[in-house]
Formats: structure tokens, C-alpha cells, sequence
């Protein structure tokens, strides 16, 4: 495999927007492009993340796309993973660009979901999981992870209080992001005393319905010495893991941990060579709190049952021990579903060039992206260095 690099990333702001999906990706686009220095032109491919478009009457976004960026002869294909559609591009242009196919690739990943009512958004939701033992029954996503989050607590005598400070400390992050969808401070109390959704799980436990585009450039080591760029201060994928898990959750034995996870985290560091201790920061897909104590147990940097203390003692604050969630996480910077893997490498690509503002990790090099589908039926897994 070539070394792959991230020449660029940017996004729109997540939220409720009045853009379409194409208008969104296109916005995104223009801005990678622009953050990279290079043309339209020199893009050899594409990968859009996406899950939803149909809701829009409008499959096949990857031409609609390039003609809009005005080339539209560059082959540009859709690539759908439930919530880790983003992670799953990111890796199969890596794959791409590694095989030594393709020099430049741009991966976008693209939701527009706020012109549906929160029961038809729910049920489009639910098509990610396997529908026909859970979504038809009547088990949406909060539900799932409802499911989750009280095997959790039985489990491992984890607290709704500490779901809650996993939201306190997102909600925190993201008021420092100026593209996160919500810009709101919350206490422990706002979320125990938010309106339940699937019980344990309440509002303030839940990420919301976002729009949204996020866009990157990856390119080979050729591409940079084609354009005269320097090696160094590039941030590089060192490791990609991806692995799947079982669509339905009655199929697993366990419901504290997410296989996929374990596994994608697994490749990834094993290919990255570096160790828990090493990562300055990671993004990971809390898109219920729960999520987030989940995703630090299979990953490593915490023992099964002990993520909560992390979080309860500052360590995965900013300024902490191993900043999880700088940008907001899911949960406030928001859940664009196509859209978010892509946007955590968004987050990686300033932090580690030291552009993250008021949310900046200080000497920040090494960052870790985990981005799961679903309940977990798919998970990718990227370590970024700079270089
Ligand atoms: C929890 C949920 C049902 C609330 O949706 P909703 O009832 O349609 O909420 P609305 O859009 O009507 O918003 C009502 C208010 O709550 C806020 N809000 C909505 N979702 C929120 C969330 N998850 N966290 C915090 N605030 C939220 C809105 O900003 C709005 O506030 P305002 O009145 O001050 O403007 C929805 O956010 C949800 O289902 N989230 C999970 C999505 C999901 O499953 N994703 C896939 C994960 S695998």
C-alpha cells in the first residue's frame, strides 16, 4: 500500500438547512477544494457517503455532483453503511489511492433529512437496521440503543447520571464549534429532567436529526510531488480498520459491546502501529450517550464498565487525559448520517494543523475516527498522524 494523505477537509454547518442534498455536497466540495489548492480537475474519483437522498426523490448523487464541480466525466459512486457510510468511503478511496488506481480522490458524505416529520424520519432510520426483526416491530434507533444502554447499566452498574455527563461534556465541546447543529449548555439535571425517548435514554441522551455535507481530498505521496507540496505537516491515514457485526441485536450474545468496533479497532491499530496511550484525541459516534462509553471500552482506552469514570473525572474533556468528542460528537455537533464520518475527519484535519479555535488539543498529532452503522452491524476505524 502508498501512503495516503488527507490534502484537505471541510464541511457545511450541520444542522436544519434549506439546501438540498446536492446543494450541501456541493457546498462541502468546493470548500475541500478549495482548502487543498487544486481544481476540480484534478480529481481522478469520488465516493458519496449517503443513506437518505431517496427521501429527496433523487438516488445517483455522485454525477449530479461532478457535473455540478464541472467534470462531470470523473466516476463518482454512492456508498451507503447506515450511519459508517462516511468511515466506509474514507476507507475504500484509502484502498484506492493505496492500490496505486487513482493519485486524488474526493470522498463527500451528504444528509438532508429536516423536511421529514420526526416519524417518517424515525422510520427511514429504522431501514438501517434489520427491518424485518426490529424496524417493522417497532424498534427504532432510540429504541436499540434504549435496549443498549440498560444492558449496560445491569451489566456494569453504570448511571443515568453518567450517560448524562457524556452530554454535558459534547454539548460543552460543541458551543466552540461554529458548525455543530446545537449551540446549547446543559447540566446533568437539564438531561436527567429532558422528556424520556426510550427509556433510560432521554432527550439530552440522544443525538438530533441534522443536515449536512463534509467534504475531503485524499491524495498519494505522487500527487504531492506533482504539485510541489511538502511532505511534512500532512496529516496521514495511518491505520484503517473496518469490520462488520450482526445487523439484528437478538443475534448477539452481548449487547455491551459492538464487534464490529472491536475489530476495526483492532486492524487499525495494529496497521497504525501505535497504542491507546498514543491517540492526543479521537472522534467517536455517540449517537446516544451510551454510545460513547461503549466505543472507549471496545477501542481500548478503558476497561469494560469503567468509560464513565473517564468521562466523571474530566479525562475525556478538552485539556483532559484523552479528549473524546472535541467537536461535539454526534450529540451536539450533530448526526447528518451520510455525513458524519466524513465530517470526523473534518475534525482531525483542523485539529492536528492546529485550526480547532476554541476547541483546539493542544499538540495534538495523532487522532483517532470511529464511525459505526447502525447498532453496530458496521464500524470503520482511521488513525491520522501528522506527519
Ligand atoms: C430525540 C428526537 C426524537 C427528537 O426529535 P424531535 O421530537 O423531532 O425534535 P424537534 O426537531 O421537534 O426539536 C424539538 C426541540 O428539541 C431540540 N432537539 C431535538 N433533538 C434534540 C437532541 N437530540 N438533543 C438536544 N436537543 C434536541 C430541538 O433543537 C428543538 O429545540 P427548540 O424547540 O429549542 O428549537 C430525535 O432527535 C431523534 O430521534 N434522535 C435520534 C436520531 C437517530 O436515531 N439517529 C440514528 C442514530 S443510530
Amino acid at each position: 500500500m502508498r501512503n495516503v494523505y488527507v490534502l484537505s477537509a471541510d464541511m457545511t454547518k450541520f444542522g436544519k438547512s434549506p439546501l438540498s442534498a446536492r446543494e450541501l455536497a456541493l457546498e462541502a466540495s468546493k470548500k475541500a477544494i478549495l482548502e487543498a489548492g487544486i481544481s476540480p480537475s484534478d480529481i481522478q474519483a469520488a465516493f458519496v457517503a449517503n443513506a437518505f437522498s431517496i427521501a429527496e426523490k433523487q438516488g445517483h448523487l455522485g454525477p449530479i455532483l461532478m457535473s455540478g464541480l464541472g467534470v462531470p466525466d470523473v466516476p463518482a459512486s454512492t456508498i451507503e453503511s447506515a450511519c459508517a457510510s462516511g468511515a466506509s468511503a474514507i476507507r475504500e478511496a484509502w484502498i484506492n489511492i493505496g492500490a496505486g488506481i487513482y493519485d486524488c480522490m474526493l470522498v463527500v458524505g451528504v444528509e438532508k433529512v429536516s423536511q421529514l416529520d420526526t416519524i417518517t424520519a424515525t422510520t427511514y432510520f429504522s431501514f438501517g437496521s434489520d427491518f424485518v426483526f426490529e424496524g417493522a416491530c417497532g424498534a427504532s434507533f432510540p429504541g436499540l440503543y434504549g435496549a443498549i444502554a440498560r444492558s449496560h447499566m445491569t451489566k456494569y452498574g453504570t448511571t443515568e447520571e453518567q450517560l448524562a455527563n457524556v452530554a454535558v461534556k459534547n454539548h460543552e465541546n460543541a458551543l466552540s464549534n461554529p458548525n455543530a447543529h446545537l449551540h446549547k449548555k446543559i447540566t446533568v439535571d437539564d438531561v436527567m429532567k429532558s422528556p424520556v425517548v426510550a427509556s433510560p435514554l432521554k432527550l439530552f441522551d440522544a443525538c438530533p436529526f441534522s443536515d449536512g455535507a463534509a467534504a475531503a481530498v485524499l491524495c498519494s505521496e505522487d500527487f504531492l510531488r506533482t504539485k510541489g507540496r511538502k511532505f511534512s505537516e500532512q496529516v496521514m491515514i495511518k491505520g484503517s480498520g473496518r469490520a462488520g457485526g450482526t445487523g439484528a441485536l437478538f443475534q448477539r450474545e452481548d449487547l455491551t459491546s459492538l464487534n464490529a468496533a472491536v475489530l476495526a479497532g483492532r486492524e487499525a491499530f495494529k496497521m497504525a502501529a501505535v497504542l491507546q496511550k498514543d491517540i492526543d484525541f479521537a472522534e467517536v459516534h455517540d449517537c446516544f450517550t451510551v454510545a460513547e462509553l461503549i466505543a472507549e471500552e471496545d477501542l481500548g482506552f478503558a476497561a469494560r464498565g469503567e468509560a464513565a469514570k473517564l468521562t466523571e473525572e474530566g479525562q475525556t474533556r478538552i485539556g483532559g487525559e484523552l479528549p473524546i468528542n472535541p467537536s461535539g460528537g454526534l450529540k451536539a455537533k450533530g448526526h447528518p448520517v451520510g455525513a458524519t464520518g466524513v465530517g470526523q475527519v473534518v475534525e482531525v484535519y483542523e485539529q492536528l494543523h492546529g485550526k480547532a479555535a476554541g476547541r483546539q488539543v493542544r499538540d495534538a498529532r495523532i487522532a483517532l475516527t470511529h464511525n459505526v452503522g447502525a447498532t453496530g452491524g458496521s464500524c470503520g476505524v482511521h488513525i491520522f498522524q501528522l506527519t
